[in-house]
């Protein structure tokens, strides 16, 4: 599918039920962690869960610090590859902390799979997982959710952060992409 040509998008997530969920996930967040002493630490995997993080960090009432690691899986095809690249990496240590990584979508939960290894090696205190949406029947790695928004189906989506091709990220919904004419 070429970047030029038009899709047609079909909301499945509107933006006040994606509001509504978040909120009851910041909840989450901080009734889990509530007692933590320190300052938590969200993890976004760039770019696709930019947009949810910075909703998600506002909906949590406890001192967190933001960080962002950059990883190449997908390129401009719908199907993963499953050849995870790090292409930006943490600026600070996490050894002895605690950590959430914070993903747009676990598809084939390959990506998550590789990054909640790649954290548990530099021994951090505990690390959670939270995701906007998954995949239920494409899961590959039995990747264990801490904090999830959505079960979707099998369809390739955009908006809210998520892309095709770089665009639709600023979409306010979750949309199915229907065709590609
Ligand atoms: P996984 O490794 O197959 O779980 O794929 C995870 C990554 O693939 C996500 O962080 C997204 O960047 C991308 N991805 C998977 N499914 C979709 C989709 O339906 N729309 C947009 N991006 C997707």
């Amino acid at each position: 599918m070429s970047k030029k040509k038009a899709l047609t998008v079909r909301v499945l997530l509107s933006e006040q039920e994606i509001a509504n969920r978040v909120a009851k996930l910041g909840q989450e967040i901080t009734e889990k962690y509530a007692d933590l002493g320190e300052p938590l630490i969200l993890i976004g995997i760039l770019k696709g869960s930019v947009i949810f993080l910075s909703d998600l960090c506002r909906a949590i009432s406890l001192p967190v610090e933001l960080e962002f690691m950059g990883v190449s899986s997908y390129g401009d095809e719908t199907e993963s590859s499953g050849v995870v690249q790090i292409t930006q990496d943490l600026t600070r240590p996490i050894k002895g902390r605690h950590i959430i990584l914070v993903e747009d979508i676990v598809d084939t939960g390959l990506t998550a799979k590789y990054l909640l290894k790649h954290f548990r090696s530099s021994e951090p205190a505990s690390v959670a997982m939270c995701a906007l949406l998954e995949k239920p029947g494409k899961s590959q790695g039995h990747i264990l959710i801490d904090f999830l928004g959505f079960s979707i189906p099998d369809d390739f989506v955009v908006g809210y952060g998520l892309d095709f091709a770089g665009l639709y990220r600023n979409l306010p919904h979750v949309g199915i992409v229907e065709t590609a004419d």
